[in-house]
This record gives structure tokens, sequence and C-alpha cells, in this order.
């Protein structure tokens, strides 16, 4: 069994690199941030305020989350295509600080993390989720490099965009993620720092392989 846990902020590309080192190692690749998200999705279209917490707590009774083979399913439906917008990003982020949504993303993750070797990331596997993963890493990048990022990406992929709103959410998450109550954002005491401010994403996923290879010699 190897556990490897990637943390960092929003923006930094942890689900490309993660979903390509998962590959390269043959993990299974896991998206806590892909769940939390499913969640917010499911209250949006709800009409439930993210700050809502005792009707999140109920709509979360009648909820599955399941994580299959890099796919999140929201009560059966695959929404990988539709938890991507900006909406749903600061959704994720509102609703991620209450207690019943965390304890529900996490008993999937610790379920998933127990029974599979696996390269999962988020906020909190390194403190929270996975605190005796065998590999650790905490992955971040200067705000207007993953602003510039994402304007990109989103541009090439022939949508609009506008790079000082990009980001002002950007700081508005990394902010409420790093100061919220419960398992906040945070680098573990044994995770390897990387900064890819500087990184393309091939040298990226090399700097991972080499930490876990690192690892396991
Ligand atoms: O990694 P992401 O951008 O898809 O995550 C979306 C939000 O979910 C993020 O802003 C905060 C929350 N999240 C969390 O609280 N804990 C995690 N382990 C992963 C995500």
């Amino acid at each position: 069994m190897i556990r490897v846990a990637i943390d960092g902020p929003g923006g930094t590309g942890k689900s490309t690199i993660a979903k390509a080192v998962a590959a390269r190692f043959g993990l299974e690749y896991i998206d806590t941030g892909a769940m939390y998200r499913s969640i917010a999705l499911k209250t949006i279209r709800e009409g439930i305020s993210p700050a809502d917490e005792s009707a999140i707590a109920e709509m979360l009774g009648t909820t599955t989350i399941d994580f299959d083979s890099g796919c999140v399913f929201l009560d059966g439906e695959d929404v990988g295509s539709l938890i991507r917008t900006n909406e749903v990003s600061m959704a994720a982020s509102n609703v991620s600080r209450h207690a019943c949504v965390r304890a529900k993303v996490d008993a999937v993750s610790k379920h998933l993390a127990a029974t599979k070797s696996v390269v999962m990331e988020g906020r909190d596997i390194g403190t929270a989720v996975i605190p005796d993963a065998e590999v650790k890493i905490f992955m971040t990048a200067a705000p207007e490099i993953r602003a510039q990022r994402r304007y990109d990406q989103l541009i090439k992929a022939g949508k609009e965009a506008d790079y000082d709103e990009i980001f002002r959410e950007i700081q508005q998450r990394d902010y409420q993620d790093s100061h919220r109550e419960l398992n906040p954002l945070r680098q573990a005491d044994d995770a390897v720092y990387l900064d890819t401010s500087d990184l393309t994403i091939e040298q990226n996923i090399d700097a991972i392989a080499d930490i876990i290879n690192e690892k396991n010699t």
C-alpha cells in the first residue's frame, strides 16, 4: 500500500498533476475537491444557501457521493462536467466549512484510502484524511501565476475570462480555505513543499515522481 497525499490551494494544477502521477505509478486517483463541488452543485440545484447548515445537513441525509475510476457521482449521476464553474468553486469553498459536509466527504475519502493505493488530493489530506500517508506533498504557486493559468485555460477552451475577477476569486478562496475552523488548508509538518510557479506540467509531474521514488527506496 502506498498513499500519496497532495494538498494545496486552488488553481495549482493539483488535479492534472495528481491524475498523471497516479497513472504513472498505477495508483487510484481521488479528487476530494470534486466531492465538495458535487455537494455544492446540489445546494445550488436545490436553492439552498451555502450558509444554511441545517438545510445542508438535511439534504445530505438523502445524498450519496461516490468517487470511482477518476469520476465523481452525485446520487449516481456523473457530474464531472458540471462542477468546474466559478459558481461551483466558490460554493464548494463555502459549504466545505460545515462539519456535516466534511464528515460526508471524509467518510468516502477515508474508506477509499483504507482499501486502495491512492493519490489523493485536496486541502486536508496530509493533515486530517490520511495523516499517516507514506508520501505528503504541499503544492502551491503564486496567486498571480494560478490566475494566469486559469485565464489561459478558459481562453484556450473558447470561453470568456476576466483576469482580475479570476485573481480576486483565487484570493478569496485561498483566504476562506485557510481560515476556516475545521481542518483548514495548511502544510502538514512532514509534507514536502513544492512551489510550482516556475515548473511546466511535465516538470511538476517529474518532481512529484522523484519525491515518491525517494520515499520508496
Ligand atoms: O480542489 P478544488 O478546487 O476542487 O476544491 C474545491 C473546494 O472544496 C475548495 O475551495 C475547498 C474544498 N475542499 C476542502 O475543503 N477540502 C478538501 N480536501 C478539498 C476541497
